[in-house]
C-alpha cells in the first residue's frame, strides 16, 4: 500500500448481487469497521417519504438534509436517534429510494458524510459510487457482478424463505429496472472504478467471493 492510498476497501456492484453479506464479512475477517452507504440513502428515502416531501421542493429538501442526523452502529442504522433498521428496508423504501439517490444535492450531502467516517479509521465500504466518486484513493477496488438471472433467483429464494408470494419474472424485471436506473443516472453513475478488481459472483459461494476480496487485498497490501 503507497502512503497516498487509503485503508479502505470499496466494494461496488449492481442492486441484489450480495454486497452488504459480502463487505460485512469481509470486514470481519479483516477486523475492520463496515459502512452500508445504500442503507444512509435509504435513510434519507424514509425521511423524505415521512416528512410528505416532494424533490421538486428545494428549500423543504435542504431543512431536511440540514437537519439529518444519520449513524450507523452495526448492522443497525438510526435517524435521529430512532433505529429505523426494519423500516428502511419495506417495499415503499425501496421503491423510493431511487430518485433519491438520483439526486445531486442528496448525494452531496452523502458523499461528505462518507469521506468523514472514511477518515477515521479502516473500513470496507458498499455502494455504486465508492471506489469511482467517494474514495477513488481507496487502497483496494471491488467491481462485483453476477448475471441478472443469478441475482434473482437468489432474492426471489430469499423472498419464499420469508413467505412472499412473487413470480420469478418480477423479481427479474425489478433488478433489472434498478440496474437501468444506476447506470445511466446523470449523477455518479454505477461503473467500474479504474483500478478496480472485476469480480463474477454468479458461480461462487459467499466464501469464495470473500476470500477472493481478502486476496486481493493482502496481494496488495
Ligand atoms: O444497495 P441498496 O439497495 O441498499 O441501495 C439503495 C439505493 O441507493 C439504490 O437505489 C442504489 C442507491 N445507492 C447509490 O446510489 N449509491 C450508493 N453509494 C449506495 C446506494
Amino acid at each position: 500500500m503507497t502512503v497516498s492510498e487509503l485503508p479502505l476497501i470499496a466494494i461496488d456492484g449492481p442492486s441484489g448481487v450480495g454486497k452488504s453479506t459480502t463487505a460485512r464479512r469481509v470486514a470481519s475477517r479483516l477486523g475492520w469497521q463496515y459502512l452500508d452507504t445504500g442503507a444512509m440513502y435509504r435513510a434519507v428515502a424514509l425521511a423524505v417519504h415521512r416528512a410528505g416531501l416532494e424533490l421538486g421542493d428545494r428549500p423543504a429538501l435542504e431543512r431536511l438534509l440540514a437537519g439529518l442526523a444519520l449513524a450507523q452502529e452495526g448492522t443497525h442504522i438510526f435517524l435521529g436517534g430512532e433505529d429505523v433498521s426494519e423500516a428502511i428496508r419495506s417495499l415503499e423504501v425501496t421503491r423510493r429510494v431511487t430518485p433519491v439517490s438520483a439526486d445531486a444535492r442528496v448525494r452531496e450531502v452523502l458523499v461528505e458524510q462518507q469521506r468523514h467516517v472514511g477518515a477515521t479509521g479502516r473500513w470496507v465500504v458498499d455502494g455504486r459510487d465508492i471506489g469511482t466518486v467517494v474514495f477513488p484513493g481507496a487502497c483496494c477496488k471491488v467491481f462485483l457482478t453476477a448475471s441478472p438471472e443469478a441475482r434473482a433467483r437468489r432474492r426471489f429464494l430469499e423472498l419464499q424463505a420469508k413467505g412472499a408470494v412473487v413470480a420469478f419474472e418480477e423479481v427479474l424485471e425489478d433488478l433489472r429496472r434498478r440496474d437501468e436506473a444506476d447506470t445511466t443516472r446523470a449523477v455518479a453513475p454505477l461503473r467500474k472504478a479504474d483500478g478496480a478488481v472485476e469480480l463474477d459472483s454468479s458461480d461462487l459461494t459467499l466464501d469464495e467471493v470473500v476470500d477472493r476480496i481478502v486476496g486481493a487485498h493482502l496481494a496488495h497490501a
